[in-house]
């Protein structure tokens, strides 16, 4: 017991106070308009209503979400899932609970139904995607296509201001399993990915074409500047990027990290614009991928920093911890009247700033925009 307080009192002074790099530029937090997949994740199956169900994962206490969060009690197996759903070890567990919890139709869930098979995601505005995520040695994770749709991230880019037109040429580095190059693809936005890894570059491939987009895909490791960077470009038709996405590769290895940041560097336009995901990793505890959040940020100027809330799926650990954060990157040493990145506000339906009453879980911040949704 006393154990546990003492967990509960470490978590909650590393989730509530945000440190000085964190705050740097920007404390809000936007609640976007569309909560697409919150509205729809809310209907289960047989019409239950979430809230209702009492086994299901949204605890009050911050100590219950990490022993109880969505990816643990719904994505694992059911042996490591198991104490989601008893009080106790000799009790059987509710099954119909996980059933009514876990399983519904594309919304929150579905990257952990059709673990097997292809799943279907669907974000607003594109059509259903049809994807593959397994067999993969990475967590995935499905809210960067809503950052992209609901959240209206590269909005900025749209050619105002002198910035880059409609069509943008991104870069997706370490892509993965590809759903992000193919939400950027379907957005008709034209995508280079970059995979080093055999099992994901096939799934990259599968996803493409489940999806009937056409994007070019280059084998290659980002360790690897020259050799990678020219592929890269050519790829691209030699011509540079105007968007850097290189989700979840903070984990990394500080000297791969670099590596990374040489490869943008070289690969990215004038006025490029890196979406870095710079949230805290919410199983990190000890936030040791600060020190390459760091990096990134003294390799590049932070120009805009924005945490979304109601976006995505509505359960994960990172949306309801409130660790959906987004800094947009810059090169350093640009002329002053050159174009910035500014996220949109106007587009969120509320702004929050980080105070007292708005600590994780998020829904707190406004029970307007989380619960009295239908
Ligand atoms: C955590 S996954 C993230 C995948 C994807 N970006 C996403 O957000 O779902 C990290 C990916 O980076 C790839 N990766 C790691 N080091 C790499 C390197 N040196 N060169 C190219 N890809 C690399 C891995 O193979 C893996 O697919």
């Amino acid at each position: 017991m006393g154990r546990d307080i003492k967990l509960a009192f470490l978590l909650w002074s590393l989730l509530c106070c945000a440190s000085d790099f964190e705050d740097s530029i920007s404390a809000d937090i936007a609640f976007v308009k569309n909560s697409w997949l919150w509205r729809r994740g809310l209907r289960l199956r047989h019409n239950a209503n979430l809230f209702h169900l009492g086994g299901c994962w949204m605890h009050d206490s911050l100590v219950q979400y990490r022993n109880y969060p969505y990816n643990h009690c719904c994505c694992d197996e059911w042996k490591r899932s198991y104490r989601c759903w008893t009080e106790t070890p000799a009790t059987q567990p509710r099954q119909t609970f996980r059933y009514q919890c876990c399983a519904y139709l594309y919304g929150p869930g579905t990257p952990c139904l059709n673990r097997a098979r292809d799943t279907r995601l669907q974000f607003p505005g594109l059509p259903v995607l049809k994807v593959r995520l397994v067999p993969s040695d990475f967590p995935y994770r499905s809210y960067f296509p809503n950052l992209l749709t609901e959240a209206h991230l590269l909005e900025p880019l749209h050619g105002q201001n002198g910035a880059p037109g409609p069509t943008l040429c991104v870069a997706d580095i370490g892509a993965g399993n590809g759903v992000d190059s193919v939400a950027l693809s379907l957005m008709g936005h034209v995508v280079v990915s970059l995979e080093q890894n055999a099992r994901e570059l096939q799934l990259l491939k599968a996803n493409r074409m489940l999806n009937n987009v056409s994007f070019e895909i280059v084998s290659g490791d980002f360790t690897m500047t020259n050799l990678t960077a020219a592929s890269l470009l050519e790829a691209n038709g030699g011509q540079p990027f105007d968007v850097i996405v290189a989700n979840s590769l903070t984990y990394l290895p500080q000297e791969v990290f670099f590596g990374l940041l040489d490869l943008v560097e070289r690969v990215g336009t004038q006025d490029f614009v890196w979406l870095l995901i710079c949230g805290r990793e919410v199983y990190d505890l000890f936030d040791t991928q600060r020190a390459n959040r760091e990096l990134a940020m003294s390799r590049f100027e932070l120009v805009d920093a924005v945490t979304f809330a109601n976006v995505g799926n509505a359960f994960e650990s990172d949306v309801q911890m409130g660790q959906v954060r987004v800094c947009a990157l810059q090169r350093r040493g640009r002329s002053p009247n050159a174009w910035r990145y500014r996220w949109p506000r106007a587009r969120a339906k509320e702004m929050v700033r980080r105070g007292a009453a708005c600590k994780p879980p998020l829904w707190r911040c406004s029970a307007d925009s989380f619960l009295s949704a239908t």
